[in-house]
């Protein structure tokens, strides 16, 4: 039986290669895209969300609009050399057809997580805004989610839009410190793995070769990406693997090593974003959450391009 799933998002271009990835998973069923800022805009995300659904005839999946600001603090300066202005590279792409649905995204997860009690998986792929504010406001959701798995977090490398700190994190400390507190089962998928993960130039090589809708879009999108990924880290072409690996890690968790500790998130001033493992429980006692500390690295690129070339 399929797994079903919301995929919380900031797309980003990263973001559509994992939604594509899902959409193109039959382990997978994609009940909806939840937008939120991060990678661009709420406004510019949702856009992107609306073409990824409708790119390869997904247009029945529902997007609900999230949350536009942080819980607490202000929203940063969007990371528009990452992603473009766009979140998409700067491509410029066509205005989708579709429009979102009525619901906020607040109101669909609350709404989608009590039509099906313990069925639904969500996969936060941006900051953590909207499910934190779902959790706030309904808090029973929290016993009738089957999972969170995340990407997000670093507890053993450092960060990436910080010395400390990764992005997704960064961006809404706050709400990512009410979701390591949640009460259901949450995976965090983070730098410490999504770094081991590298897709080269080979990789793209391979992957453009099967020219469909989706692997054309990613051709098209990648570049400001790759350039990033050159300009920080001197990758030469090479990109760090983030939110597919969360989409991997829900088709295949045996590709991944875990260890269940307290996560802590700070919330001030330098260290804003950084995650914290308790490994020693010297802290308050706190829920634990599934820390991925290794990954089969081709394992997850071999699962990606299979599914993106098939
Ligand atoms: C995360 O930040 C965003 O730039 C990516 O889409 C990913 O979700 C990586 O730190
Ligand atoms: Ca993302």
């Amino acid at each position: 039986m399929s797994q079903k799933i919301i995929i919380d998002t900031d797309p980003g271009i990263d973001d559509t290669i994992a939604i594509m990835t899902a959409l193109r998973s039959p382990e997978l069923e994609v009940l909806g895209l939840t937008s939120i800022f991060g990678n661009a805009t709420t406004e510019i995300t949702t856009q992107n969300a609306l073409r990824l659904v409708e790119l390869e005839g997904h247009d029945s999946i529902p997007v609900a609009r999230g949350c536009d600001v942080p819980l607490v603090m202000e929203l940063e300066s969007i990371a528009s050399d990452v992603h473009g202005r766009d979140g998409m590279g700067n491509t410029n792409l066509p205005a989708p057809k579709g429009k979102t649905i009525d619901k906020s995204a607040v109101e669909f997860i609350i709404d989608t997580v009590h039509a099906c009690p313990g069925e639904v998986t969500l996969i936060p792929v941006g900051p953590l805004t909207n499910i934190a504010v779902a959790l706030k406001t309904d808090p029973s959701i929290a016993n009738l989610i089957k999972k969170i798995v995340l990407m997000g977090g670093a507890v053993s490398v450092p960060g990436n839009i910080s010395p400390v700190a990764e992005a997704n994190i960064y961006h809404d400390a706050h709400a990512a410190d009410i979701v390591m507190q949640a009460s259901c089962p949450v995976v965090m998928v983070g730098l410490d793995v999504t770094e081991q993960v590298i897709m080269t130039p080979q990789f793209f090589d391979e992957l453009f070769k099967a020219g469909n809708p989706a692997t054309n879009l990613i051709r098209r999108i990648l570049p400001v990406y790759q350039d990033y990924h050159d300009r920080f880290l001197g990758m030469g072409g090479s990109i760090h693997t983030h939110d597919p690996s969360a989409i991997a890690y829900l088709i295949n968790p045996d590709l991944f090593t875990t260890k269940s500790v307290p996560v802590f998130v700070e919330t001030e001033r330098r260290c804003k974003g950084k995650t914290t493992a308790d490994w020693h429980h010297q802290w308050e006692k706190r829920v634990e959450t599934e820390v991925c500390l290794e990954v089969n690295s081709s394992g997850v690129l071999d699962l990606i391009k299979e599914r993106l070339t098939k």
